[in-house]
This record gives C-alpha cells, structure tokens and sequence, in this order.
C-alpha cells in the first residue's frame, strides 16, 4: 500500500529537509521552504531486483564516440553562444525572469531550424494553440515542419514525441508541465526534477534536441531553474532590462563549448533582432560632452569585447555612514577599489557617498573593468575629466598596480573600430600597435594623470 510521505523542498537550490526551517542551510534563502507531499509505494526490497540494470562498465580505451552533430539555429549571436550550434541529443536550458522574451526566441529558433529542415515540436504548456499562431503571425513564421502541441501532461508529451518523432522539442515552461508520477503541485521542486529527467532521458535515448523554458522566480513560490542547472547540458540566461528593448542571451554552463559568451538582440515589434554592433548601442547613449565620473572600459565578455561606459556620483554624504550603491558591478569589488584608492592616491572617500553605475543595463565581472571604475570614481571626486576619446583598461591590486589583463589586441581593435584615439593600458600588456595612440601604466596614479584633464 501506498503511504504519503512529507518534505520541506527550497525552491531556490532544491535542499531537503523533514521539518519547516525558516532559512535555508544551504543557500541561505529565507522562506523559501515548501512542503511537498509524495506517495511512496511499500513494495519489498527483493522485488526492487527488477530495477536493477545489468550492463557492464566499459574500458575507456574501447569507447566509441560518436560524431558531434550541431544544428545550426540561423541566429549567429545564439548559435555563438551555444558554441556553433544546437548539438544533436542534447538538452538545452533556457532561463529567465517571465516576459523577457523566452518564447519569442524560441518560437524564431524553431522557424529557422524548420528552414534548415528539422522537424520541431513545440509544446506549449502555458499558452492556447490560437494565441502561439498570433504569435508566428507577429514573428513571420509559415512553416510546415513546425508542431505546435498545447500540453501540460508529461506522459502525453512523452507518448506525442515517441510519436512524432521529432529533431528538435521546445518546452514551454518546465514548470507548467507535470507528471502523474509525483503528487506534488507543477512547479514543484520534485515535479520540474521529474519532469527535467524525463525529457534527458527522451533527448539522450532518441537522440533528439531539447530545448526547455525555466522561469526566474523571485518569491520562490514557483521552483526556479536553479534546481536544473546540474541536470542539463547548457545553461542560457535571458537577461536584460524589461523596460529597454534590448536583451542578452548569456552562456552560465556549457558542456560543448565556451561559457561567459553573450548574445545580444533587440525587442522589436516583430520579434527579437540580432545586434551586430552592440558597441553602438551602449555607447550612444553616452554624453557628447566630456563629464566628470565618466570612464569607458573595454570589457571582454566570453569571445567578444564589449565598449561599456562606467559611471560614477560622489558627493558628500547626509547619513552618519557613506552610502556605496553599484549597479552592474560588483559591490566587493567596487569597495576594495574604493580602499586602494583613499590609502594609494590619497583620495578621502570617508564622508563621500559613491554610487557606480554600468550604462546599457549589462554586468561587468571582470577584473579588467577596476582601472575604468577607479577613474570614474577618481574624476567625479576632484571634478576633472577623462578624455572622451579614451579606453581605460587593467585591473587593479591592493598596493595600486596595475595588472596585465588577457587579450589585449583584440579589445584594441574594438576600440579602434568604434573610433577611439587613445588607450590606457597596463604595462605588462605593452604592444606595438599604430592605430591607436598606447599609454602603458604601472601604477594607478600614474593612470590618473595620463588621461585625466580639468573640466
Ligand atoms: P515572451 O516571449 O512572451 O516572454 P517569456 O516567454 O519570457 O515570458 O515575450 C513577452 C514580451 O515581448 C511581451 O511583453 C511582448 C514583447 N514582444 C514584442 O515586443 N515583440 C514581439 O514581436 C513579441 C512576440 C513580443
Ligand atoms: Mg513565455
């Protein structure tokens, strides 16, 4: 006989516990905890023998490896990402906050991978037959290679695609379908467990290219695509501001190719357009004339270096302590720059609120971006300008060096491209290259009085 069995699930990292915790041990997520309630059948050890497999280990020497297969999805800034392309069999997870645009470029994905004659299946589990055909209509999509199944029930979905027999499955979301298997609610944490297996095992068996939409969710009510990460072969993260029509499509985890690539696309009325300069667009909304605490850097995201504008406000602060406010950085980060820069150059940032901000919306991890945040940050305080027509690139260390940074040429040319006359970079990285006037530094006050002039 059956009996049912209750659990405390976290909805951010999946952790399991017997009892209701407020907080949870293993991300630190406050109440974040949901009860799941599971049927577990009593059935007797010795039967279990049934499940057990019986294939042997192979020697890794005698293993055969197949050829990898990649599909194309005609998108190039999606098909970088991905590192040249869907590959066959695999399981792909596309995650983002809801609105930001997962169907849409999933729905474009499928009518080009039907232009390359693939036969799609896109189960739509959150939006009728009718709505997705206005969707197509809005998109330009007329394809008759493209399936489009309205469907939550994962064993109907299971029994359509051994059916159909399709190269490519969209789902359209993770968290609407369910299986009958587990009694908990869809997007449970053990329903979109379940659910994620199923569908490995269908892409891994049938050799079949899955794709999968995994919400964002911020009150945890819903489990996020957290718990699915490990599961699947590639990660994407859909990111973006919704209130700009421009979105990144960021590689988190890749098991064919490189991670840390972004993609960028623009929200149009017509669907979402590839950005082929995306310098343009961050720049361009750059003041024309030169303003304190501004310093453009040359960030190299994944194989593409992207000119960003970094912004700085300091002034004097009303509260008993200094308010620091990043957007777009690091906070750590910014404070241990900030540090370098009061006990290295001098500059007393004790009573001085500082706020830092990325312009475009996008997020700068990278070391390299501390030279360009020290300089904003150095130029708003002492109301002096960096040259417009300057890059700043190097990271910063503790005692106020500047350390070389990887790929140097190739975020030359960027720069040079979008018609920059001058770069400051790290001594270490000293190049011969005519197309642009080169400041190498050692040090960070020397950076600040090569490129910094009164306003
Ligand atoms: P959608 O793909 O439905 O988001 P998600 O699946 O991530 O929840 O995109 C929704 C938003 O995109 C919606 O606010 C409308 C907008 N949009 C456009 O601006 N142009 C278009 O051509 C389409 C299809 C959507
Ligand atoms: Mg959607």
């Amino acid at each position: 006989m059956a009996k049912v069995k209750s659990k405390w699930v976290c909805t951010e990292c999946g952790y399991e516990t017997a009892g209701y915790l407020g907080k949870c041990p293993e991300c630190g997520s406050w109440g974040s905890l949901v009860e799941e309630t599971q049927f577990v059948s009593s059935k007797d050890s010795k039967t279990q023998d049934e499940f057990i497999n019986r294939e042997k280990p192979e020697l890794l020497k005698d293993i055969q490896i197949g050829e990898e297969v990649r599909v194309s999805t005609n998108i190039s800034e999606f098909d970088r990402i991905l590192g040249g392309g869907l590959v066959q069999g695999s399981i792909t997870l596309i995650a983002g906050d809801p609105g930001i645009g997962k169907s849409t470029i999933l729905l474009q994905t499928s009518g080009e991978l039907c232009k390359n004659n693939k036969k799609v299946l896109y189960i739509s589990a959150e939006e009728s037959a009718s709505q997705l055909k206005l969707r197509a209509q809005r998109l330009d999509i007329n394809s008759d290679n493209l399936y489009i199944y309205p469907q939550t029930s994962l064993e109907s979905i299971k029994a359509q695609i051994e059916e159909t027999l399709p190269d490519v499955v969209v789902v359209d979301s993770i968290q609407a379908i369910y299986s009958q298997n587990i009694s908990s609610s869809a997007g449970s944490v053990s329903q979109i467990r379940e659910c994620c297996n199923i569908l490995m095992q269908i892409a891994k068996s049938k050799n079949i290219t899955v794709l999968v939409i995994g919400h964002v969710t911020k009150d945890g009510s819903i489990a996020g695509p957290k718990v699915l990460e490990h599961m699947v072969d590639t990660v994407i993260y859909f990111e973006g501001d919704k209130y700009k029509s421009y979105r990144m499509l960021r590689s988190m985890k890749n098991r064919f190719g490189n991670t840390s690539e972004v993609g960028i696309f623009e929200m149009h009325s017509n669907g979402l357009q590839e950005v082929k300069n995306p310098n343009e667009l961050f720049l361009n909304e750059r003041s024309q004339v030169a303003v304190p605490g501004s310093a453009i850097i040359v960030t190299n995201e994944g194989t593409r270096p992207l000119l960003v504008e970094i912004q700085a406000l300091v002034g004097t602060t009303p509260y008993p302590s200094p308010r620091r406010v990043t957007n777009g950085v690091d906070t750590s980060r910014v404070l241990q720059i900030l540090a370098v820069l009061e006990k290295r150059v001098g500059l007393n940032l004790s009573k001085q609120d500082v706020y830092v901000n990325v312009t475009g919306g996008i997020d700068v991890s990278e070391p390299a971006a501390d030279l360009g945040i020290a300089l904003a940050v150095a130029t708003c305080a002492r109301d002096v300008v960096v040259d417009p027509q300057t890059v700043i690139i190097g990271e910063i260390g503790l005692s106020g060096e500047i350390h070389p940074v990887n790929n140097i040429e190739k975020r030359l040319n960027e720069a040079v491209t979008s018609g920059f006359k001058k770069a400051i970079i790290p001594f270490a990285n000293k190049i011969d290259y005519e197309k642009i006037d080169i400041v190498p530094v050692k040090r960070l006050i020397d950076a600040i009085s090569a490129c910094v002039s009164k306003v």
